[in-house]
């Protein structure tokens, strides 16, 4: 007991001496940090404003022979840019070109890279290679701004580093051209920041100390964990951007994140400490769950793709927020396999509710030992019997140092053609050419997340801790790996391994594989009394694995067709990547003598459609447009959630799958392919999908675009509103198909008499005009008229406000406006419809949504 109580005492020594920040290091200024900063938009001649409101200047009187690069503007303008500056233009180096700083000397710095890799003039950034050094240091080699990109399969890639003091007052920045090459930078920043590094001892090597202070290091990752994205100005005062930390996670095994209580304060133990992380990373956590058996027999883990014969420095952040005494909860941390901590307990280290403290640790990974994975591990420790089997992570940042070379480049990926390819010969997923500007592309969410999971928590409930309501698109940028190592793991994967089994190629190999027997045991062998579904892909069985302890959807193939095998191979590889709240998630696969299963988690209310009418028990009117919103969220984040658009296909009621607590989950993926074919603007494609809910432009045109997914996702709506079938052979014919009759009816102006009786006197009159209004905006005829997946999501959201709160939710409403995903909405004008609604209502949308106007054109 003694000994465990000194060791706590030495833990808040410890947690003390974290935050100290020399005094010398302090920046001067520090209500304005930047004020010794260099914002850069390269190749433009005044000084512009980017969609944050952040001033770039010229780069110009900064090179020392401007003479040697020329300035161009990018031929095209991917969608998914966060801002046109500084990316739209850009400065091309011929030849060694040397940016010249003045930097307040004994400061460490910031120094971020912006390339988008497009085509400027007569340059062709496929075919740029260069090597950039700062201060000495080489931050980039061979690089490949546009192999990066596309193995990130983003449009854009930032670059930061924090280079050391250098005690001249000078910082030369220098890009030198590959032989016969050019290279070329969007964007530089050069920020003055204060030193927010220590010395940290190695993982395993307690007695060997690093001096962080003396390494120039390169951000890999920057996560606030269990929260949303940060943007740079949101952040505190060092303008870094935290991303969502979900698409890290290992496996399915997510835990819960939670948030602070509003009446909670974020209490920093000094003043220079509020620099090392903003409030909103340590209001927000994931933790284990509230299963103490369970948490016993899990690791919380992330893995990071990384490149290997480096240091790492891993910065943990933690606050509690809810619990307050020391010993009621403790856990181990685990880095790369070996034990990182051994008792970890946050309020011992902070001292108290709402905290903060950090840790660091500093791991080697070796290329001839490690493969280019670090792994962090979280483990209840029950060997000191606290209160709680459980643990908690806030933020999570990982730094790469310096080698004895003093360089940071590592390899640039493998190219991402190749296993385009590798992957379409295959007859996997195939991504088109980055050129392609209507947005459809069927590429891949890269992420270092890959689906295995011993235990799924993902709809877990903390009973002593309040779920935080995540909204998992608040930016469509927000959880994408920017800074992050270039490798996907799929591309790995694919391209080394030679493919005994077709599963362990896909999903990056690591994808839990079930044997034929545990699925027998599971489903009874597969008794007909367990089928909870047919589909066109074969029968749904309702299966326990791990011994009944956890309760599965099974999905099992019909053997024979051919085309069931693509579209299995095709739904492992895309939901073992896709991570959301709003999307079912897939647990594993088997495939033994040709069987080809799927195995998920179970969805104890079943599809939204017998919800509708087919029981009894009808859903009521809030519920419904609870479960449109989460839908639509599902489906938004397919759209959005990656630089390429991911389309569903096959949007409809019985492919929006309810949990236990009505959450709405978009399932069935296996539509989710290209077809034969693809060229630069659209997929060309053999139409499939489903009767009642196609969208007439596809069929007509056979070109699929995320405009046909809002299309059926607009017959959902209406299903949803009019209770009844998108089809119905047995009414008369101006009846059959739903969309027909809705749009007949609202045009004549009478819509009223088709909605769903159970639930016609339960709706707000505002609410339900707002609601006709996006289903029938969703049904026009030409995909272009369509409002986007965001636009829709932000307008069921305005109902449900309407439907709440029918006399104020206006000004909530013009909040959420400002929200990053309302910015990508288009204008949704509102008609006045007297005769849907006969009660006068004194305010009208319109002034909302006129708002809502999409900043840069598409
Ligand atoms: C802070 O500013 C003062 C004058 O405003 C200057 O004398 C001092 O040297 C500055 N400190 C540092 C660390 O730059
Ligand atoms: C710090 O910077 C701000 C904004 O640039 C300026 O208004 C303020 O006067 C500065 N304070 C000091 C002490 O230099
Ligand atoms: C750079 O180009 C300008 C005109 O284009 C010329 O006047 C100047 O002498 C050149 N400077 C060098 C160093 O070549
Ligand atoms: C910054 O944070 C505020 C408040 O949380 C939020 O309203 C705003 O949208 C954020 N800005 C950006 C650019 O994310
Ligand atoms: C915060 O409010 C919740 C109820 O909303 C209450 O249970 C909790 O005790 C409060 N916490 C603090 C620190 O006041
Ligand atoms: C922290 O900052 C506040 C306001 O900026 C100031 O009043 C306070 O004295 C500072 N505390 C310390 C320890 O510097
Ligand atoms: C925790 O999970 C185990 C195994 O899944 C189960 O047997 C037990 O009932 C659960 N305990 C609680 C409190 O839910
Ligand atoms: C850590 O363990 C996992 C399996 O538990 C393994 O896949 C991974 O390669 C290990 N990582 C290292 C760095 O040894
Ligand atoms: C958690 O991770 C550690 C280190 O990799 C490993 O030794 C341990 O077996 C893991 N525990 C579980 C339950 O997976
Ligand atoms: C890592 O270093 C080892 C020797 O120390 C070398 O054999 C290996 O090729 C290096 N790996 C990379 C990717 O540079
Ligand atoms: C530069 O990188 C490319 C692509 O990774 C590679 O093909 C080329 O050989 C490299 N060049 C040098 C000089 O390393």
């Amino acid at each position: 007991m003694n000994c465990k109580i000194h060791l706590y005492f030495l833990a808040i020594i410890f947690s003390c001496t974290i935050f100290k920040v020399h005094s010398q290091n302090k920046i001067n200024n520090t209500s304005s940090p930047n004020s010794n900063s260099f914002i850069l938009a390269c190749g433009s001649n005044t000084e512009t404003t980017d969609s944050d409101g952040r001033k770039w200047n010229s780069d110009i009187k900064f090179l020392i022979s401007p003479n040697t690069s020329l300035s161009a503007i990018a031929k095209s303008q991917d969608p998914s840019l966060p801002s046109t500056i500084p990316y739209m233009t850009s400065r091309i180096f011929k030849s060694e070109s040397t940016y010249k700083f003045p930097i307040p000397p004994n400061f460490r710095h910031w120094i971020r890279l912006h390339f988008y890799p497009s085509s400027y003039n007569d340059f062709d950034t496929s075919t740029s290679f260069f090597s950039v050094t700062a201060g000495g240091f080489t931050l980039l080699n061979n690089f490949s701004a546009y192999i990066t990109a596309e193995a990130l399969t983003q449009a854009y890639i930032i670059r930061e580093f924090s280079i050391i003091k250098l005690d001249s007052g000078t910082l030369n920045l220098i890009f030198t051209p590959s032989k016969d090459s050019f290279a070329f930078v969007n964007g530089i920043e050069i920020i003055s920041m204060p030193e927010i590094f220590q010395s940290v001892s190695m993982v395993g090597f307690s007695d060997q100390n690093m001096n962080i202070e003396s390494y120039t290091v390169q951000t890999m990752y920057r996560l606030n964990v269990g929260g949303q994205y940060i943007s740079a100005i949101n952040d505190s005062g060092l303008t870094r951007i935290w991303y969502d930390d979900s698409p890290y996670i290992f496996g399915a095994a997510l835990g819960v994140s939670s948030e602070a209580e509003k009446n909670v304060s974020i209490v920093y133990p000094s003043n220079d400490s509020k620099f090392i992380a903003p409030e909103n990373v340590y209001r927000t956590a994931r933790s284990m769950g509230p299963n103490s058996t369970v948490n016993q027999n899990y690791n919380l883990t992330w893995v990071f793709q990384i490149d290997v014969n480096f240091t790492y420095l891993v910065r943990l952040h933690f606050c509690e927020f809810q619990l307050d005494k020391v010993n009621q909860m403790v856990f181990s941390i685990f880095i790369n396999n070996s034990t990182a901590e051994q008792e970890a307990d946050v309020i011992a280290w902070s001292n108290g509710r709402g905290v903060p403290v950090y840790k660091d640790y500093a791991v080697y990974v070796n290329g001839r030992t490690n493969d280019d994975n670090l792994w962090v591990a979280l483990h209840p420790n029950v060997a000191v019997k606290p209160e709680f089997y459980d643990s908690i992570l806030n933020g999570l940042e990982i730094f790469k140092l310096s080698d004895t070379r003093l360089n940071l480049a590592g390899p640039n990926p493998v190219p991402s053609e190749l296993k385009s390819e590798a992957e379409s010969q295959q007859g996997m997923p195939i991504r088109s050419s980055k050129s392609s500007h209507n947005g459809v592309i069927l590429g891949l969410i890269l992420g270092s997340v890959t689906c295995i999971g011993l235990l799924v928590f993902f709809i877990a409930f903390l009973k002593y801790k309040k779920r935080k309501n995540k909204q998992g698109l608040s930016s469509n940028t927000g959880w994408l790996p920017i800074y992050g190592s270039s490798r996907s793991s799929g591309t790995a994967t694919t391209s080394k391994s030679s493919g005994s089994s077709r599963i362990s190629n896909l999903g990056g190999g690591l994808c839990r594989h079930f044997t034929l027997a545990e699925i027998r045991l599971g489903t009874d062998n597969f008794s007909e009394s367990r089928v909870i579904g047919v589909g066109g892909f074969g029968k749904v069985y309702k299966g326990y694995i791990d011994g009944k302890t956890t309760t599965v959807a099974i999905k099992r193939s019909n053997p024979s067709s051919e085309q069931g095998l693509n579209e299995f191979q095709n739904e492992i590889e895309l939901l073992s990547k896709l991570r959301h709240r709003h999307l079912v998630s897939l647990i594993g696969a088997c495939e033994e003598n040709n069987e080809m299963i799927l195995v998920y988690d179970y969805m104890e209310k079943g599809t939204l459609r017998e919800h509708l009418y087919k029981t009894n028990t009808l859903l009521s009117w809030k519920e419904r447009l609870n479960i449109s919103i989460g839908a639509a969220r599902g489906i938004h984040y397919l759209h959005t959630g990656a630089k390429y658009t991911i389309i569903h296909r096959d949007v409809k009621s019985t492919n929006i799958l309810l949990d236990e607590k009505w959450v709405a989950k978009v399932s069935d993926f296996g539509l989710s392919k290209t077809g034969p074919t693809l060229n630069q603007t659209h997929v060309s494609t053999i139409v499939k999908g489903s009767f009642g809910y196609l969208d007439p432009e596809y069929f007509r045109r056979q070109q699929l675009t995320d405009k046909s997914d809002v299309y059926s996702f607009g017959v959902v709506l209406f299903e949803i509103l009019c209770g009844r079938p998108a089809l119905n052979p047995s009414l008369p014919k101006e009846q059959v198909s739903l969309a027909d009759w809705a749009l007949l009816n609202h045009r004549r102006g009478t819509f009223e008499e088709i909605i769903d009786p159970f639930i016609k006197g339960e709706i707000n009159c505002e609410c339900l005009k707002q609601f006709i209004e996006i289903a029938v905006k969703c049904l026009s005829d030409h995909g272009l008229d369509r409002p986007s997946m965001g636009a829709v999501l932000w307008n069921l959201e305005y109902c449900l406000q309407l439907e709440n709160n029918p006399d104020g939710p206006k000004v909530v409403a013009e909040q959420k406006a400002n929200d990053a995903y309302a910015m990508h909405a288009t204008l949704l004008s509102i008609e006045e419809e007297g005769e849907i609604c006969q009660k006068p209502e004194g305010h009208s949308a319109n002034a909302v949504f006129s708002q809502i106007v999409n900043p840069q054109g598409r």
